[in-house]
């Protein structure tokens, strides 16, 4: 493999918000001492054709306007989904958008009004509820459900039923693979949500934007793939930002099938002058998906290796303190409530004690309290000094 990430890579003073921002987050903390396992992006570069045509890119020395939708970022797209998850899209539904919480906003805005409703499942990604209320919409919670026996999260469908059910509610969020708690959505579950918002004529918002981080054993379906009729009512957002470390690019697509919300969606685009991308995001975008596949198959089995260790480890050494194994993603969540210490206990534990910056459960909702959100794409040194902070802290 021509991918080594075993190689430790010093961010500290890169002005990157992970290692360098931190005490903003967390204030108290030292940069001396902690170490940052959150914000959802990885210590790893990126693969090396991106570097070499950023490189070529910032070479010309021409940094002009350019445009987003292009053939070629078409093709990339394309042929991206097509080999990773088995959907083929057609130029067309491709929007391009400076990023996915930006292009979920928008969506927002496009195609509901000041009041109406939009579900999301927390514990999830907080970003979701800022969208909704910045624009003065209601969050409509579906809360999942810890199955304490499997281990692992489940969609509570007969509380989404009565939730969709009301007519202000316009659009659900979905999360697949689910940030923070790490579950691949199986066949069976994004089928019954596409009923459930066909039957009560609500939209689906999907974001898939950590669909290429699958763990051996599972699989990772399009909502758009299911049929039709869901994919006309779904908006799917794709982007290489956490698959390869992107993210301070902002590059995403929007795929939108139904040409009468694509439509609404790209006049909310000109609204907001969001139309095009940075002039390097293209670029990074188009050389991911076209030459990543070797340095994703190397960074799933980093990650995978990274899991087992900490499984283990914490089985050994951190009673009361379990790992949901995740499915997908990167992000591992923990529960310290086996610790018996209380919330506010435990967030000290992690934060004050073991100085191990992480995101906090309550940050993901009120069902989060007394978990964190680990992130794993960082060195196997940067994990084992973190895992013994926890254990000498407990
Ligand atoms: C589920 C989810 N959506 C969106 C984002 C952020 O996307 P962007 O940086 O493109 O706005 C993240 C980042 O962690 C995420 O986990």
């Amino acid at each position: 493999m021509s991918y080594n990430f075993d190689e430790y890579i010093d961010r500290t003073g890169t002005n990157c918000a992970k290692w360098d921002h931190y005490a903003e987050q967390f204030p108290g903390m030292d940069a001396q001492d902690c170490i940052p396992m959150w914000v959802a992006d990885t210590d790893f570069r990126a693969p090396k054709e991106v570097i070499e045509a950023l490189v070529a890119k910032a070479q010309y020395g021409i940094y002009g306007y350019s445009r987003a939708k292009t053939k070629s970022f078409d093709e990339a797209v394309i042929n991206w989904v097509e080999k990773r998850h088995g959907w083929k899209l057609l130029p067309e539904w491709i929007v391009p958008t400076g990023g996915v919480v930006p292009a979920i906003t928008c969506a927002i805005q496009a195609l509901t009004k000041e009041e109406d409703g939009i579900v999301i499942q927390p514990p999830v990604y907080y970003p979701f509820k800022d969208t909704i209320t910045n624009n003065n919409r209601k969050v409509i919670e579906n809360p999942l459900r810890l199955n304490e026996e499997e281990g692992q999260y489940e969609i509570d469908f007969a509380d989404l039923e009565e939730k969709l059910k009301d007519s202000q509610v316009k659009i659900f969020i979905l999360c697949n693979p689910h940030n923070p708690v790490g579950r691949v959505w199986e066949e069976k579950d994004l089928r019954k949500i596409g009923e459930l918002c066909l039957k009560y004529n609500v939209l689906i918002f999907a974001d898939e934007i950590h669909g290429d981080l699958i763990l051996p054993g599972y699989k990772h379906i399009p909502m758009g793939l299911l049929n039709k009729e869901i994919r006309d009512i779904t908006i799917t957002s794709y982007s290489p930002s956490k698959t390869f470390n992107l993210a301070g690019l902002q590059a995403s697509a929007m795929v939108i099938p139904n040409e009468k919300l694509r439509l609404e969606y790209q006049k909310r685009l000109r609204i907001n002058r969001m139309t095009e991308l940075n002039y390097f995001a293209t670029t990074a975008l188009e050389a991911a998906y076209n030459h990543g596949e070797e340095y994703l198959e190397g960074f799933l089995e980093y990650i995978s290796g990274n899991i087992a260790y900490a499984i283990d480890f914490v089985d050994k050494h951190l009673p009361g303190v379990r790992i949901i194994k995740p499915q997908g993603t990167y992000l591992v969540w923990f529960d310290f409530r086996g610790t018996g210490l209380t919330p506010d206990e435990i967030d000290s534990l992690i934060i004050e004690k073991a100085k191990v910056a992480v995101d906090l459960g309550r940050w993901f909702g009120k069902e989060g309290a007394g978990f964190a959100r680990f992130n794993f794409a960082c060195h196997r040194s940067t994990l084992v000094k973190a895992l013994n902070q926890l254990k000498a802290a407990l």
